[in-house]
């Protein structure tokens, strides 16, 4: 077996937890597909390691991207209000600072879906383009071009529209399976006083909260301060600033400037100071977080089985990525919850991937309620939990796993 090495340096990872063999979590599978089939036969070992060179976190093994069913991908970026507010909020931030005095500049997105940024910014007069390989962005009038950012893309792009002063990315540098050549592509396509702005899931609130449900074959790095400071320092360029977010359960939103362009803001050295005093990639503390996972493991099943014992219905509610990971780890199956409602539709009327639980449109979660639902989006809880009043009041309780399994 070939030890898994780091994606930036080769260093031999550390493997601190390995959650077994998965399926990809956007693959769900149509009832009659039988169990071997397309969706079900391909699987991965999701195990998380890190770098002690460059600290970076990421997964053990690698999807291809050549695996995911791009067309027809089941994911809408701001799918929720409070996404799509915060996307808007972003677009609006961005012109305020970055673009301010520049609103005729040319700005890029990496991998839009819903396009919500773009349009917020193209309503100011920026001049947006996606790069986006599915061809596809939510927000009719983007131009896109259809590739990955690459130094070859990305000089194709500035031979007709220039360097670009903003590049942005939400959710995305997590899922880049070359990290090298993404930066080799920025440093094509930025202006020299040009930034890179971007935002994921944080490793620091993963941590906190025991949110394994994060890891999944499209998260493939999970970064923290330090590591996004040495990853930019490799490729030239400087972590200048850096923002918490409160979305999907945390992110840090991150500014890179060329080296020697700009002076990094306080809150920089801050949070690397605190991700220093809590040692967020010691053995000891990976070790302890790793206990912690196989304890929620434990008392989700033994709270399912309990209910399933006592006769009370469950239903699993909203059929995201990351409940691929929990229903996976944890064995979860229609035997413990029945159904999941979900309000994309592409997703409904098929199976979850690898536990096989049909998934319904969201009119089914009151037809008639359950006793407990499983919030597999707890990172959406405020908004669902305002949204389905009725079904608190009905006497139903929401079962959650983050921090540790709760009933509420
Ligand atoms: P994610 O943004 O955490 O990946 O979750 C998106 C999934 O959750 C997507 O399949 C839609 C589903 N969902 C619902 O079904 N109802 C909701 O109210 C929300 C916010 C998401």
């Amino acid at each position: 077996m070939t030890v898994p090495s780091c994606r930036i340096c080769g260093t031999p990872l550390h493997t601190f937890l390995d959650l077994g063999h998965h399926p990809l979590s956007s693959a769900f599978p149509a009832p009659a597909e039988p169990l071997a089939g397309a969706c079900d036969a391909f699987r991965y070992r999701l195990a998380v390691g890190h770098c002690e060179r460059c600290a970076l976190v990421q997964l053990t093994d690698d999807v291809p991207h050549e695996r995911r069913p791009y067309e027809g991908y089941p994911y809408h970026s701001s799918g929720s209000a409070t996404m799509r507010e915060h996307f808007r909020a972003t677009g609006r931030r961005l012109l305020r600072t970055e673009l301010r005095g520049h609103r005729a500049a040319f700005a890029v997105e990496i991998g839009c879906t819903d396009g919500v940024v773009l349009r917020t910014l193209a309503d100011a007069g920026v001049r947006p383009l996606a790069f986006e390989p599915s061809g596809r962005c939510g927000y009719g009038g983007a131009r896109v071009h259809r590739a990955f950012l690459t130094a070859a893309s990305a000089r194709e792009v500035v031979a007709t529209e220039g360097r670009a002063r903003v590049v942005y990315a939400a959710n995305t540098v997590c899922d880049v399976a070359d990290l090298p050549e993404l930066f080799a592509g920025l440093d094509e396509l930025l202006a020299a006083d040009g930034v890179f702005v971007f935002e994921d899931p944080y490793f620091g609130e993963i941590v906190g909260r025991t949110a394994f449900d994060q890891f999944y074959d499209e998260h493939r790095c999970y970064f923290t301060a330090t590591s996004v400071r040495a990853l930019a320092e490799r490729f030239g360029f400087r972590l200048v600033g850096i923002e918490r977010l409160p979305v999907h359960g945390g992110q840090l939103r991150y500014t890179l400037a060329r080296a020697g362009r700009r002076a990094p803001a306080p809150a920089v050295a801050d949070i690397l100071a605190e991700e220093e005093a809590r040692g967020l990639t010691d053995p000891a503390v990976l070790a302890a977080f790793a206990d912690r996972v196989d304890r929620v493991r434990r008392d989700l099943v033994a709270l399912l089985e309990e209910l399933r014992a006592a006769g009370r219905t469950v239903a699993g509610y909203a059929a995201t990525a990351k409940s691929c990971t929990v229903t996976t780890y944890c064995g979860l199956g229609p035997h413990l919850v029945p159904y999941v409602c979900d309000s994309t539709p592409a997703k409904q009327g098929r199976l979850t991937p690898g536990a096989r639980i049909p998934v319904r449109p969201p009119a089914a979660f009151g037809a008639p309620y359950p006793d407990h639902a499983l919030l597999f989006a707890w990172n959406h809880a405020a908004e669902i939990m305002a949204r389905e009043q009725a079904f608190r009041a009905a006497g139903g309780r929401w079962i959650l796993y983050v921090p540790e399994v709760h009933v509420v």
